[in-house]
């Protein structure tokens, strides 16, 4: 390789690299790239000294400053807390109704009940509340046990058939063909005719020889025209919205050996103040009495 090598055309000196008669220049680095990476350099001294930096053994370099993320994070989740806390209390000592009636409360509780639906109730009645067969839909206004702020209030509080709760929501369909009330002609019959009264399609005459069958043994719970009555949480009947199953079986099945819902009491795990908060929330689905 030549020394200095001085090339025609730029006068810049070369490298003395060289391919297939390419020769590389040896242009210096622009001044402000150059100080450009001295300040980077600087900087990342500063960083080092100031902040956590090298990790060591069993710890790690502190920094001047003592920061550190942890300490950050649990220091505005603390803020977030007691911000939250001011709103905690008012809601616990608000009745329903008064948080429904203020702004600020109700969009609290409103946040508040959506996230503790998310954690605690969405498994069952879905992350939209919309349910699933033996799950009720919670978005609609058909109740199995009421709408109004302090059904919903209740229903959350003491569950249903839940056998640890004295205040639970009980009742019980009896086993028709089970306990041999009912004959399974009988029970196809009748199961014919709660399809009838919802306006399915079914046989007119098999469903015409159940009338008399459901207005002896159901109509005590579900209303003469399968309307329901929510004291005793059973479901209408005549309408569109099916608990279980539409099906003529599976109604034929619920006849003779009834299935059960049984709903927690969430009472005992959770705070009031949620409890009040789920019920805004859940009243403000759209089915809200
Ligand atoms: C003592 C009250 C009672 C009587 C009597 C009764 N039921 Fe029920 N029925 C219930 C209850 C309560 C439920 C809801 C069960 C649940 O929540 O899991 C229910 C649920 C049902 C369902 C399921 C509804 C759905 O949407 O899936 C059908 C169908 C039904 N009953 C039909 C009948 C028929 C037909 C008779 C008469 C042969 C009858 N029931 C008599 C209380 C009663
Ligand atoms: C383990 C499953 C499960 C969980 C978890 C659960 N539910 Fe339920 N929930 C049910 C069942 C089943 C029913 C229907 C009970 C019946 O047969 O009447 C029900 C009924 C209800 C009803 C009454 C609906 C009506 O039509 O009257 C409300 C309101 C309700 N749940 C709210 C909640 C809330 C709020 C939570 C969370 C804090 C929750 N549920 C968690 C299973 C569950």
């Amino acid at each position: 390789m030549s020394e200095k090598e001085i090339d025609d055309i730029s006068g810049v000196e070369t490298t003395g690299h060289e391919w297939d008669g390419i020769k590389e220049l040896n242009n210096p680095l622009p001044r402000w790239w150059i100080n450009t990476f001295y300040i980077t350099i600087l900087w990342a001294i500063g960083y080092m000294i100031l902040y956590p930096a090298w990790p060591l053994v069993s710890d790690y370099t502190r920094g001047y400053l003592g920061y550190s993320s942890r300490a950050e994070l649990s220091q505005s989740m603390s803020e977030a807390q007691v911000g939250q806390a001011v709103y905690l209390d008012q809601i616990r000592d608000a009745s329903l109704d008064e948080i429904l009636a203020s702004n600020e409360l109700r969009q609290f509780a409103m946040a508040g009940g959506r996230s503790a639906f998310l954690v605690n109730c969405s498994t069952c009645h879905g992350s939209g509340a919309q349910g699933a067969p033996g799950y009720p839909n919670l978005n609609d206004d058909d109740w199995i046990w009421g709408g109004t702020l302090d059904d919903i209030y209740l229903t959350i509080r003491h569950g249903v058939r839940f056998t640890d709760d004295w205040d639970t929501r009980d009742s019980a369909m009896p086993a028709f063909g089970r306990d041999g009330i009912l004959g399974r002609g009988e029970i196809v019959e009748i199961a014919a005719f709660v399809r009838s009264m919802a306006g399915l399609d079914i046989d007119p005459a098999l469903a015409a020889r159940g009338a008399e069958g459901f207005a002896d043994n159901c109509a005590a719970c579900h209303g003469e025209s399968g309307e329901g009555l929510r004291d005793l949480g059973a479901p209408a009947l005549a309408d569109a919205i099916w608990f279980y199953s539409s099906d003529a079986d599976a109604i034929a099945a619920q006849i003779s050996n009834p299935k059960h819902g049984v709903m927690p009491a969430w009472g005992a795990r959770l705070d009031d103040g949620i409890i009040k908060q789920l019920t805004v929330y859940i009243h403000s689905l759209g089915g809200g009495e």
